[in-house]
């Protein structure tokens, strides 16, 4: 595992002296403190922002307690609801009639809800939840896309004190059915359909085809929200709309008060092994996170707009949009759609429009639309003006330096700070990145990390690497917006995490590298068999569970990642057949049919871009599949790993063919 360190001497780009001035944390010195601070009394820091940022039910006076580690628990005796911290605070602090969310569209209609507004139509949907039996604990998944209703869904289970599982609109049938029988949940909420670069796509017909599926004897109802008006069908007693049962519900809802622990929701992301994990959240020390990060890490002040680009169905669009920003009050950007439609100018087109000040998007998203925007073309960003523009953020994968220069030069105008921030969905918030006015930037480092929070770089015992080496990425002290379980699976959570070599360090899973002089982290990607495509994570051998699991073609699989220009990494699957090896027309033939396959048992965000064809697999004498003579011929490097073993060295040149 080697990381590459931004060269020595890289440029920096030193926070401006308006930001230094401004920003919450305000200059490096501002930094260091709360670094000491935290430093010097951990629980102390954690407990004296857990009161600031937090409104309590009742108090908490217990911090963390580690006595069941690496099962920890933070403000334990402490009790909230997350959604009163975001809307009943805000209406309560006088800014009920402040625009709490802008929705545009895939089409580019606009609607605006002001805070007031949004905890109606929350308080509605939770009368309508408690009328139909859901109560506190009880999981409901959630299958919506980008949407003011998709947002008001997540705020009633919490507000109820459920747990909601949101399923990202793109993943499959079976993909939905898997979430559903693991979360045991008693109702799931969806919308008629979808609507995206100008295509209308079902939601509705999916949960069908899911709860058809079976293994779903839990769900009791699916309550569907109309989007477009089509006609759908809806099975009597189970299925029901969501706007006449809220029409006729009270305009308040009490909110239940929860204890800090109680799990918020759970979302399911892909590890080296077996099916997606439930990655289980907590009520009190997630919300803080999320409000603490969204205020520091975009600084954000009242008057901001801030728009993140991320779908509800990842952690991202939990922590950034639907929990984050409406903690601390700010107005937000929601959109329907996609960046190229109708055409690639319709990101610079909506920051435009709705004057966006902050903006936080994914490295893929750039590059798409570098790609897009070269040479002269109107939808490059300096056709529109982004001059409302004060900071920018990244997200979800490295970016590459070359981009970094483009967003900062051609976006930012050269003026905006770019927050490059790591984190993971177990993380539940940013855990390494700069803050705009107080760190100095290098393009493609995420720089330092976040006070509070103690980011690592070991080897494979557990023991510190000097800064200029690279390693392996651990937290070394429990923090408050993480993972607490995998949903139902103790065991699973344990060894992904707490490996016992780490001495109770938690393991992103992540390679990564500081830079010798200044500390900087650069991270250098997966060190597990999980890939990163388009920042969507996923699990080499849930693809190839599910190619083997097209039994009327294949025999065995191998799936690995090969780097990607646009992507960040693309899908390369080894097939052999049952039958003989494909060659032509037929292969490529056979190559849809797999993809297709793929993309019904996961998602289309899975579907693999190379698929090739051998006799056999290239195996050890043991029988192991060289998964990195596989990698080096889905780059198309030399092969230098020494084949003499293989019974049929044909193989590697067949295995070089894609389709
Ligand atoms: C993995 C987590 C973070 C929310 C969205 C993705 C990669 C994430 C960065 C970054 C380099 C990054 C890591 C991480 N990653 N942010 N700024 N620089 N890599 O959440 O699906 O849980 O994926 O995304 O590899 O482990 P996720």
């Amino acid at each position: 595992m080697s990381t590459t360190l931004p060269a020595a001497g890289a440029t920096h780009y030193a926070p401006n002296a308006e930001l230094t001035r401004t920003a919450h944390v305000s200059g490096p010195e501002a930094y260091a403190a709360l670094v000491a601070e935290a430093e010097a009394d951990y629980e102390g820091y954690w407990a004296r922002l857990a009161r600031e940022f937090v409104a309590w039910k009742t108090p908490l006076t217990k911090t963390l307690d580690t006595s069941e580690a690496p099962f920890f628990k933070w403000f334990e005796d402490g009790t909230l609801n997350v959604s009163y911290n975001c809307l009943d605070r805000q209406v309560e602090a006088g800014s009920g009639d402040k625009t709490a969310i802008i929705f545009e569209a895939d089409g580019g209609e606009v609607t605006t809800v002001t805070y007031s507004q949004l905890l109606e139509r929350v308080c509605r949907a939770s009368n309508v939840l408690r009328s139909l039996g859901v109560s506190k604990g009880d999981r409901v998944v959630i299958y919506m896309s980008m949407s003011i209703d998709g947002v008001v869904a997540m705020q009633a289970c919490a507000r109820i004190g459920a747990t909601h599982s949101v399923v990202f609109g793109g993943f499959s049938a079976q993909s939905l059915r898997d979430r559903i029988a693991d979360t045991g949940a008693v109702l799931v909420l969806t919308a008629d359909q979808q609507v995206r670069g100008g295509k209308s796509l079902p939601l509705k017909a999916i949960v069908d085809e899911a709860l058809a599926l079976g293994g779903c004897d839990s769900v009791r109802q699916v309550v569907v929200t109309r989007r477009t008006g089509a006609d759908i069908a809806m099975v009597p007693g189970r299925d029901l709309w969501m706007q006449e049962l809220a029409g006729s519900q009270p305009s308040a809802c009490e909110p239940e008060w929860v204890p800090a622990e109680h799990p918020l929701f759970l979302l399911y992301t892909s590890g080296s092994t077996g099916k997606p994990k439930g990655v289980q959240h907590s009520s009190g020390g997630y919300l803080l996170h999320a409000a603490l990060t969204t205020k520091w890490t975009f600084d954000l002040k009242p008057d901001d707009v801030f728009w993140c680009t991320a779908d509800i169905g990842w952690v991202t669009g939990h922590t950034y949009i639907a929990y984050g920003p409406l903690a601390i009050g700010a107005t937000q950007v929601v959109f329907e759609g996609i960046p190229i439609f109708p055409d690639a100018g319709r990101f610079w087109q909506m920051i435009e429009r709705h004057q966006v000040t902050i903006f936080y998007t994914a490295p893929t998203a750039i590059r798409s639309l570098i790609k897009a925007s070269d040479g002269i073309s109107a939808s490059h960003p300096r056709e529109f003006d982004l001059s409302s523009l004060r900071i920018l953020g990244s997200v979800g994968e490295p970016i590459n330096p070359a981009a970094w220069e483009w967003y900062h030069e051609q976006v930012g105008g050269g003026r905006c700070p770019i927050v490059d921030t790591w984190w993971q969905t177990e993380t539940g918030g940013h855990m390494i990145t700069p803050l705009p006015g107080a760190t100095a930037l290098v393009p493609g480092s995420c720089t330092l990390p976040f006070p509070g929070i103690m980011a690592a770089i070991v080897d494979e015992t557990g023991e510190d690497v000097p800064n200029g080496q690279s390693g392996i990425l651990v937290i070394k002290k429990p923090w408050p917006s993480m993972i607490r379980n995998v949903w139902h699976d103790e065991e699973r959570y344990r060894s992904s995490y707490y490996p016992p070599e780490l001495r109770g360090y938690y393991l992103a899973g992540d390679g990564a590298g500081r830079d010798a002089q200044t500390g900087y982290f650069t991270i250098g990607g997966r060190i597990d068999d999980v890939l990163n495509v388009s920042g969507h994570r996923m699990g080499t051998m849930e693809i190839e569970s599910a190619l083997v699991s097209c039994t009327d073609h294949v025999a065995e699989a191998a799936v690995v990642g090969r780097p990607d220009e646009t992507s960040g990494e693309a899908v390369c699957a080894f097939v052999v057949l049952k039958g003989p090896r494909p060659e032509g027309e037929e292969a490529k033939r056979l190559a849809a049919v797999l993809r297709n396959w793929v993309g019904k048992e996961i998602g289309p965000i899975a579907k693999p871009k190379d698929i090739r064809f051998g006799d056999n697999l290239p195996k050890t004498r043991s029988g192991k599949i060289m998964r990195r003579l596989l990698r080096s011929i889905a780059r198309g490097e030399e092969i230098t790993q020494d084949i003499s073993t293989l019974e049929n060295p044909a193989v590697i040149e067949q295995l070089t063919r894609t389709n």
